[in-house]
């Protein structure tokens, strides 16, 4: 989860506030003054255009009597026609005006009403290179033969596809009927129904309110597979078999889910797999998780992959942060109940390799990040990208907070008050200052001894990981520790190394241990027992290039460069870019595999990707 590369040092610390949350300043919405309840699309995908046209009907509700303006995000929308209504009356046009465009906001769209219209309709079509869509020619997928494009909306790209109030502090319902080429299936973060004909005219419905980051589409030559009942893989025929059976503990990491925190609301849980250019991991679009393919390796070892976007199903999708700087009520929560997921499903010690992983992990960046940035509730500077402002932080932080919490209040009340916590704000956006008055007004109340205010104020309000934070160990990583010492000592062949039986995460241990370059001698002796640069093994791969590229392996270039350019998914990636962009040859390599890749790559992806080449050495 190595998130840091896109931190910048924007963020900076504002002082302590006790007043009223602000609002969200990635926005430019109004919610004070009307909200959007509900949205009905009715669009067009247009592989040829790269386009995606038609109209959007927003169905509101005024707050503010006064109010007749009603604000929009938008991001290279062009914006053909508006109208309002009363519920029962005729269609009126709107004046309308689209503001300057701000590099990271977008445009601003103001509509002007005479009166406070229910109803109001925007006629209106993306650009190409909206900035929450990927177009993909036939041959970046999979079967080769169709096209594909799938959105990503999280943080605020879904106003690059939909003009909307996009603020995770406005639910809403919505509709939509989309329209594509016959041969092509689309999906949408809504009800999907599984054996719908495949005819080019899709219709779908999302009855449970959600914030504009869990709006979703995709489109491309879909299959469907059921793991159970109420859960299933979309993906293409080519790769349909081998994901249905990598994520067919789905029901299982349900059923764990439910029992601890209550009964999944969201009716169906599907997962659509993407092309390996999809710049996350994965993404928690309701009822239909957006997945890499790059997770499905043959032996379950990164499925916790899916526990963490099931898991937001509760953290996240359910009791959603209310604006960006609260993050990790969404992903510390979420990593937290990831990890409770895989201690149910594969136990203990399997659970503890995950989280020793990470915990090194976040020591290690927090070293490099300015002070501010190491807040829990990151305080983002007006004008700062959301997307720049991510890190491991509010990740692994969280999930340690809350990990801490339980350990002080037990295992089983700290359930029980997690599993009210998701019922007392399910359907509800909040900020980081709801929940610590929620915390103390029940389980804290009642075990007042449990935790100290100094200790509380460590994990909200102070850079670092606090000295509180309670450690993982992991045996099985301590023998791992052990062999590659002796290894790196030459007390033994890597031959001699019985790696039977071990799971993805103690090749990953035994990566991270290893010195930060190696004889070429050692590299050789490595990919000769373990065929690392062989490895399709992408959590393998972001550590090992990494390593050759330091060493000055060159043996590994040639699958390096492969891999950069058949995968677009960041936190694999970028490491073996900042680790070319620091040699003095590796530049120019990587500035040449970039440019064969970048047709492939995500705009969120090429970001990234520009912002470290452009980095003075
Ligand atoms: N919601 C996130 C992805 C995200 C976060 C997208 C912020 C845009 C802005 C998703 O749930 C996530 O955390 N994905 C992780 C995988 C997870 C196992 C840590 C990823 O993509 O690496
Ligand atoms: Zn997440």
């Amino acid at each position: 989860m190595r998130l840091l590369f896109a931190l910048s040092a924007l963020i900076l610390a504002a002082p302590a506030a006790a007043q009223a949350p602000a609002r969200d300043i990635h926005s430019y919405s109004q919610p004070d003054k009307v909200v959007i309840r509900d949205l009905g699309l009715d669009l067009r995908v247009d592989f040829k255009e790269k386009q995606i046209r038609g109209r959007a009907d927003l169905a509101l509700e005024w707050r503010d009597p006064s109010a007749r303006d009603l604000v929009l995000d938008t991001r290279d929308l062009t914006i053909e026609k508006v109208s309002g209504k009363q519920v029962d009356g005729p269609w009126y046009r709107l004046k309308y005006e689209l503001g300057e465009r701000d590099p990271v906001l977008g445009q601003k769209l103001t509509i002007h009403m005479q009166q406070a219209y229910d109803n109001v309709r925007i006629r209106y079509r993306t650009s190409p290179d909206a900035s929450g869509l990927q177009w993909l020619e036939p041959a970046m997928t999979a079967g080769k033969a169709s096209p594909f494009m799938f959105s990503q909306s999280q943080a605020i790209h879904a106003r690059s596809w939909v003009p909307l109030q996009d603020t995770p502090s406005v639910r809403y319902t919505y509709s939509a009927r989309i329209r594509t080429d016959g041969s092509l299936m689309a999906l949408m973060s809504a009800d999907n129904p599984p054996n719908e004909p495949r005819d080019g005219d899709y219709v779908f419905r999302m009855r449970q309110p959600i914030p504009s980051y869990l709006m979703a589409i995709a489109v491309g030559d879909l299959v469907f597979k059921p793991v159970s009942e109420r859960s299933g893989v979309w993906a293409e025929p080519a790769t349909i078999d081998a994901a249905a059976s990598e994520f067919d503990d789905t029901e299982k990491m349900i059923q764990v889910a439910e029992s601890l925190y209550g009964p999944y609301r969201w009716e169906r849980y599907d997962i659509l797999v993407l092309p390996p250019s999809f710049p996350f991991g994965g993404m928690e679009n309701p009822r239909l998780t957006f997945a890499t393919p790059t997770v499905i390796v043959g032996d379950k070892s990164l499925v916790s992959l899916i526990a963490h976007e099931l898991a937001h199903s509760w953290s996240g999708n359910l009791v959603t942060n209310a604006d960006w700087s609260g993050i990790w009520l969404n992903e510390g929560f979420t990593t937290y109940v990831e990890n409770r997921i895989v201690e149910a499903l594969y136990g203990p010690e399997a659970a503890a390799m995950e989280r020793v992983i990470a915990e090194d992990g976040i020591q290690r960046e927090i070293k490099t990040m300015p002070k501010p940035a190491q807040l829990l509730d990151v305080k983002p500077e007006a004008g700062s990208d959301p997307d720049a402002a991510l890190s491991d932080v509010p990740y692994v932080k969280g999930a340690w907070f809350l990990r801490f919490l339980e350990q002080r209040f037990g295992r089983e009340n700290f359930d029980a008050f997690l599993r009210q916590y998701f019922d007392h704000f399910a359907f509800q956006s909040i900020h980081t200052d709801q929940f610590v008055a929620y915390l103390k007004d029940t389980i804290l109340k009642q075990h007042p001894d449990a935790v100290t205010a100094k200790e509380l104020d460590a994990w909200l309000e102070q850079p670092g990981i606090p000295s509180v934070a309670p450690a993982s160990q992991s045996p099985r990583f301590e023998a791992v520790d052990a062999v590659r010492k002796r290894w790196l000592a030459g007390r033994i062949a890597a031959s001699d190394i019985d790696t039977q039986g071990w799971v993805t995460q103690e090749w990953l241990r035994f990566l991270e241990g290893l010195p930060s370059k190696l004889s070429n001698e050692k590299l050789v002796e490595l990919d000769e027992n373990f065929h690392f640069t062989a490895s399709h093994n992408g959590e393998i791969l972001m550590r090992w290039f990494p390593l050759a590229v330091r060493s000055d392996y060159f043996e590994a270039r040639a699958a390096m460069a492969e891999f950069l350019q058949r995968v677009g998914r960041r936190k694999l990636i970028m490491p073996i870019y900042e680790a070319l962009v620091a040699t003095k040859d590796g530049r120019a390599f990587a500035q040449e595999v970039f440019n064969k890749a970048r047709p492939g790559y995500h705009p969120i992806t090429t970001a990234s990707v520009e912002a470290v080449l452009a980095k003075k050495k």
